[in-house]
């Protein structure tokens, strides 16, 4: 039990990789807080949460939005009386670019403020509370699309790199206080994120035409991943729960491929 007793809040937790960081901290012991834009989603994890032994809290949330953080965090705190562990996990794809001229500033401005502003109105909320008691974890869910300059979706990219720029920032100014803040870059998941994409790539792409969307994904891991496989949210899941537990507790600043070798350095 590795989280023994901690509290967690796992952003985007409804779904695919947030599902399997929640179902991983709370069989390592967490209680789990769950914002998600899909409640009924976020209700039904809670409900997996407490059928492993574990309190959870689900909540509809846009994390996009000042008054909807507010509410959660104090919400969470209410309802546990302190939070543990930050997992900014929340995130959407952005409408393929290739040629880049092909994306709008609504695309733009939508994935930045999902992925990118979101993890400063959290850490900001939180922040005070990890300061004041000396502890804290943050685990932002970046990608190797930041890394690789992944042509395929402009914004996203430029906002998971913008991701792991931030957790080093807020890893340096936070480390006096004895909070860590790392990045995990998953590689390729077939989770709804992916479902969707697939499906657009092989309507619009001719040199994808024919294929189904599942060919597509295949096609992707394949071509981009030295193991040849893809992963899981399981594996996101176990890589957070060591970068939350004791055993990490000087690792801090970094951004963790879990990618099956795609990224090296
Ligand atoms: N699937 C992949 O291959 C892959 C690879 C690298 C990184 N990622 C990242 O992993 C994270 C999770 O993605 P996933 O693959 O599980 O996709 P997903 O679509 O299954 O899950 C995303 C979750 O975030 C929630 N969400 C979206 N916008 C929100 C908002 N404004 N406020 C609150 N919740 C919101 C959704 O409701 C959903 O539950 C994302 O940050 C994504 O960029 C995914």
């Amino acid at each position: 039990m590795r989280l023994a007793d901690k509290v967690a809040m796992v952003t985007g937790g409804g779904s695919g990789i947030g599902r399997g960081i929640v179902r991983c901290m709370a069989g390592e012991g967490a209680d789990i807080v769950i914002p998600d834009i899909q409640a009924a989603n976020a209700a039904r994890v809670a409900d997996e949460v407490k059928g492993l032994g574990r309190r959870a809290l689900a909540l509809e949330c846009d994390v996009t939005r000042q008054a909807d953080i507010d509410r959660i965090v104090s919400k969470a705190l209410e309802t546990f009386g302190r939070l543990d562990i930050l997992v900014n996990n929340a995130g959407v794809a952005s409408r393929p670019g290739m040629p880049f001229t092909n994306n709008t500033e609504a695309d733009w401005d939508q994935v930045f403020a999902v992925n990118v502003k979101s993890i400063f109105l959290l850490a900001k909320a939180l922040t005070p509370h990890f300061m004041e008691r000396r502890q804290g974890r943050i685990i932002n869910i970046a990608s190797i699309a930041g890394p690789i300059s992944a042509v395929t979706m402009p914004p996203y990219s430029v906002s998971k790199m913008g991701v792991i720029t931030f957790t080093r920032i807020l890893a340096k100014e936070l480390a006096p206080h004895n909070v860590t803040v790392n990045a995990l870059c998953p590689g390729v998941l077939w989770t709804d994120f992916w479902q969707g994409l697939a499906a657009h790539i092989a309507e619009t792409n001719p040199a994808f035409k024919g294929m189904t969307p599942r060919q597509v994904f295949d096609k992707r891991v394949k071509d981009l991943i030295p193991m040849g496989r893809e992963q899981t949210p399981e594996d996101i899941g176990w890589a957070a729960v060591f970068l939350a537990s004791d055993q990490a507790r000087n690792i801090t600043g970094q951004a963790l491929n879990v990618d099956g070798g795609t990224v090296m350095h």
